[in-house]
């Protein structure tokens, strides 16, 4: 395949040097005459293990050149690449004018080919931003069927950036719409077991990593600082805690959905930052943890209170399925708080028997919702028929149980990640909510 890059920094060389290595003749193009002389030439214009030599291959192999001429590199190739930087404003923002600028000059290109032409964007880019920014300024070409746009993130690494190319932690094209796009390059290029999204999911992605991976930086070094002030290891800590790759390194408790909630959660999170704050350690993600969780649940009641209707129905009360435990459940929670609003509540619940509830779960329950036994229904059914808005917290019956009685105008907020609701005449609120 014929391809341009624009931007010839630590990404762009990089894939440079990479597709030249799988056979792909490479137009590199920069702003910066000096980076284009040093990569024609065969040389890394960055520092990055085995990129010279793959360069150096490549010119030898005649599959590399450069230009500074964005209308020559649109001419001689059918895809493209951009890498082209999108470094922060002095307030945080981010700046896309390079962006903008790239994007300009890449349509005036293909229009002036007049040929079909694929357009990869790598930088990265707020969600909205391709739909946003880049349409507009390649509304001609857009228009006119052109060319066809995905967004697909890049995760490598500097330092260990080759090695990543050559085998991605992961792998998205985004596309307008979130289908197959019709060319199908970006996945020939990038990886045929991309992930496929739409532009906006693509955005997002590429963000959702990289807090990640900055929430995981601070949580070891926090968890690191108040390990040393207690006169713990905090390394070998995280390291055994790492161990554990079923609930800790794994895809468990990383779904948008419920508040977290039960016996352990609150309370232990809560102690720990509490012990942080008295010896005067300052945490500053620990202790914020309680606070998003509770910005989560007001968020949902939020939500449950714009719908229409004051009779709501809650499928599943305890912190989770297959347990009675109500210490500490958002639902008990949403329960009381709408309760207190002059809300009209049906539950049900498969796993509670308020005649089996002891100790401190009873206790419990008889402080926050003492008339419990008056809102408790005997099945999913009799809950979703008698509510304007049901709240699907569990798992808690079959989707044909609830068909019998889900209507249309009324709506289902799934807060636990059970899309096949959707199926149903009722509105529908997922993914968070
Ligand atoms: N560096 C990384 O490890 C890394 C990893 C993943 C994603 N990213 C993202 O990839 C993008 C590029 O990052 P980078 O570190 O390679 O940036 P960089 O600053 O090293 O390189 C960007 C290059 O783009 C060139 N450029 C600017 N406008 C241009 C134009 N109109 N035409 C051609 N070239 C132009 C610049 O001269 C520069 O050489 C950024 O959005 C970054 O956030 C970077």
């Amino acid at each position: 395949m014929n391809v341009s890059i624009f931007g010839l920094g630590y990404v762009g060389a990089v894939t440079a040097g990479c597709l030249m290595e799988k056979g792909h003749r490479i137009i590199g193009v920069d702003v910066q005459a000096g980076k284009i002389s040093t990569f024609a030439s065969g040389q890394s214009p960055i520092v990055e293990p085995e990129l010279d030599q793959l360069l150096r291959e490549g010119k030898a192999s005649g599959l590399l050149s450069g230009t500074t001429d964005a209308m020559e590199a649109i001419r001689d190739t059918q895809v493209s690449i951009v890498c082209v930087g999108t470094p922060s404003q002095s307030n945080g923002r981010l700046n896309l004018d390079f962006v903008r600028h790239v994007a300009a000059q890449i349509n005036d290109a293909i229009l002036k080919k007049a040929e079909q032409h694929v357009l990869i964007f790598r930088s990265t880019m707020l969600p909205g931003s391709t739909r946003s920014i880049v349409t507009e300024m390649m509304a001609a070409c857009v228009d006119n069927g052109l060319v066809e746009i995905c967004y697909c993130p890049e995760f490598l690494r500097e330092g260990t950036a080759v090695a990543d190319f050559r085998s991605p932690s992961l792998a998205v094209v985004g596309t307008q719409n979130g289908n197959s796009p019709k060319d199908s390059s970006a996945f020939d290029l990038l990886g045929s077991d991309a992930e496929l999204l739409n532009w906006e999911g693509a955005e997002m992605i590429k963000y959702t990593c990289n807090y990640f991976h900055a929430i995981k930086v601070g949580f070891a070094n926090e968890i690191g600082r108040l390990s040393k002030h207690l006169g713990v290891d905090g390394a070998r800590v995280m390291d055994v805690v790492c161990r554990d790759t079923r609930l800790n390194i794994s895809r468990y408790y990383m779904r948008p959905g419920n508040p977290f909630g039960g016996s352990c959660l609150p309370k232990d999170v809560s102690a720990l930052s509490s012990l942080a704050r008295m010896e005067g350690v300052n945490l500053p993600l620990l202790e914020n943890t309680l606070a998003t969780n509770t910005a989560h649940f007001e968020a949902l009641i939020k939500l449950i209170m714009a719908k229409d209707g004051r009779r709501v129905g809650i499928l599943g009360l305890a912190f989770k399925a297959d347990t009675d435990d109500l210490r500490g459940s958002p639902m008990v929670g949403v329960a009381e708080a709408l309760l207190g609003r002059g809300y009209e509540i049906n539950i049900f619940d498969p796993s509670l028997n308020l005649s089996r509830l002891t100790g401190a779960n009873q206790t419990e329950i008889n402080r926050r919702m003492p008339h419990l036994a008056r809102l408790l229904r005997d099945s999913a059914s009799e809950v979703v028929a008698g509510s304007d808005t049901v709240i699907a917290a569990q798992k808690c019956a079959t989707i044909d149980e609830l068909a019998s009685s889900a209507r249309s105008g009324q709506w289902v907020i799934d807060v636990n990640g059970w899309p096949q609701l959707n199926q149903l005449p009722w509105s529908y609120e997922g993914s968070c909510w």
